[in-house]
C-alpha cells in the first residue's frame, strides 16, 4: 500500500467535502489504486491540526469537519494549535511525496506552495488566486518537475481553477500534447451570470433577477463580486497562461454588469438602484434576438488577448444553447472547427469540485 502524506490548507466549504470524500473512498483507493491517503495536517487561517502519529485518525477527521461546519476556527479543535506561518505547517507535517492541497481563496498560501516544491512536494490547487499573481509565480507553481513548455506533466494540479470538476484543463493539456493549435476558447464560466443571463433572455428585468438571486443565496453576499466578472477573468487567465502566453490580469479586458459609479453604494444601495439598468439590458436582449443572437457573460480567449463580459453569440452554437447555470467552454482548434470541442456540466459546488480536487490528487501520486 502507498502511503501518501497529505497537507491540506483551507477547510471551508470545498476543504470539508474533500476530507468527506477522502474517508468515503478509503476503500476504493486500496482496491483500486493500492493508495492511502494519510492526512498529515490541516489548517485554516488561524490554527491547524497536526498528525502525531502516522496521520490524523478518520475520528479526528470528523471533528475537524464538525468544528469547521460549526463556523469555528481549527484552533478550538482539541487538537488544534494556532499557525501563524504555513511553512512551518508543511515543515513539520509533511514527508517525501507529500501532496499539499490549497483549497483556501488566498494569496497568503504563495509561500508555503513555492516551499512545498522546493521540498520536492506536489501541488493540487483549487485556488485561483496563485496561478494569476505574476507570470513568474505562475511559471514557478506549474512547471516545477517538467520543462515549461510541459507545465502540466510536472508537479502541480489545478483542474479544479476552471470550471470546478469539469475536465477543462485536461483538454486543454490534451489538445495542447497533440499539437492541435487553439484558435480560440469561449465559455460560460459562472453559474451565478447563467442564471442571470438566462432570466434576461426569458424577458425578466434585470434587478428582478439580480436580486432573486441575491436572495436566493446564488451570489456572493455583495452581488457585484459575481457582477463584476473579476472571477471569470482569472479564469480566462489561466487558460491563457495555459496556451502558454504571456498575459497578466491586468490585460484581461472586463466588462461588468453594472457601471463603475454603482461601486461606491452600500450593498442594500446598490440592489435597490438596480432598475435603473433595466431598461437598456431588455433592449440589447431584444437587438440581440432580432439578429438571431443571444447575450451571454463570455469569456473569450482568442488572438492573444481575453476578453470578459457581455457577449453576443450565435443563438445555435454550444454557447448560444445553454441555459441555466451549468458552465460550458468550447475550444475552436484545427481539428476541432467548425465544429468545437465542447465540454458542459456543473461548474461549482463543493462536491463537485472536491471531487476534481481529489482526482487530481490521486493522478499525481502517480506522477513522479
Ligand atoms: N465553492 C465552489 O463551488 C468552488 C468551485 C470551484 C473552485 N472553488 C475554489 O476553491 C477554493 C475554496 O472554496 P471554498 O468555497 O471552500 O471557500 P471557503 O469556504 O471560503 O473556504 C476557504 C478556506 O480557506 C481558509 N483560508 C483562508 N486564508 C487562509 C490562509 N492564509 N491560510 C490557511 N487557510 C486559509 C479559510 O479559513 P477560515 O475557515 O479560517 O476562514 C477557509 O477554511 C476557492 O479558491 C474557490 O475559488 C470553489
Amino acid at each position: 500500500m502507498r502511503e501518501i502524506p497529505v497537507i491540506l490548507i483551507g477547510v471551508g466549504g470545498v476543504g470539508q467535502a474533500l476530507l468527506r470524500q477522502i474517508v468515503a473512498n478509503r476503500g476504493l483507493h486500496a482496491e483500486q489504486y493500492g493508495l492511502r491517503l494519510h492526512l498529515r495536517a490541516v489548517a485554516d487561517s488561524q490554527g491547524a491540526v497536526i498528525a502525531l502519529d502516522a496521520e490524523l485518525s478518520d475520528a479526528t477527521l470528523a471533528e475537524v469537519i464538525a468544528v469547521k461546519a460549526s463556523g469555528r476556527p481549527l484552533i478550538e479543535h482539541p487538537d488544534g494549535g494556532p499557525q501563524g506561518d504555513l511553512v512551518g505547517v508543511i515543515d513539520v507535517a509533511a514527508h517525501p511525496g507529500a501532496l499539499v492541497v490549497d483549497c483556501t481563496a488566498s494569496d497568503a498560501t504563495v509561500p508555503a506552495l513555492l516551499y512545498s516544491l522546493e521540498q520536492g512536494y506536489k501541488l493540487v490547487l483549487a485556488n485561483k488566486k496563485p496561478l494569476t499573481m505574476e507570470q513568474e509565480v505562475y511559471h514557478r507553481l506549474t512547471s516545477a518537475g517538467g520543462a515549461s513548455h510541459v507545465r502540466h506533466l510536472g508537479r502541480t494540479r489545478w483542474e479544479t481553477t476552471c470550471g470546478a470538476a469539469l475536465p477543462v484543463i485536461a483538454a486543454l493539456n490534451r489538445l495542447a500534447a497533440s499539437g492541435d493549435a487553439v484558435e480560440r476558447i469561449a465559455g460560460a464560466f459562472s453559474g451565478t451570470l447563467g442564471y442571470v443571463m438566462t432570466g434576461l433572455q426569458e424577458g425578466r428585468a434585470f434587478s428582478d433577477v439580480v436580486r432573486e438571486a441575491h436572495k436566493l443565496g446564488y451570489t456572493e453576499p455583495d452581488p457585484r463580486d459575481d457582477l463584476g466578472g473579476i472571477d471569470v477573468a482569472r479564469k480566462a487567465l489561466i487558460l491563457a497562461r495555459g496556451l502558454g502566453w504571456p498575459l497578466d490580469l491586468a490585460d484581461v479586458e472586463v466588462t461588468g454588469l453594472y457601471p463603475a459609479e454603482m461601486e461606491s453604494l452600500s450593498v442594500a444601495d446598490f440592489l435597490d438602484a438596480l432598475p435603473q439598468l433595466d431598461a437598456d439590458f431588455a433592449g440589447q436582449v431584444q437587438r440581440a434576438a432580432a439578429e438571431g443572437k443571444v447575450f451571454r457573460f463570455a469569456a473569450t480567449v482568442a488572438n492573444g488577448q481575453c476578453r470578459v463580459g457581455p457577449t453576443l453569440v450565435d443563438g445555435a452554437s454550444p454557447l448560444g444553447q445553454l441555459s441555466g447555470t451549468d458552465n460550458l467552454v468550447e475550444f475552436y482548434t484545427r481539428w476541432y472547427s467548425p465544429n468545437p470541442l465542447v465540454i458542459q456540466g456543473r461548474g461549482a459546488g463543493v462536491d463537485a469540485t472536491a471531487s476534481g480536487v481529489l482526482a487530481d490528487m490521486v493522478e499525481l501520486t502517480y506522477t513522479t
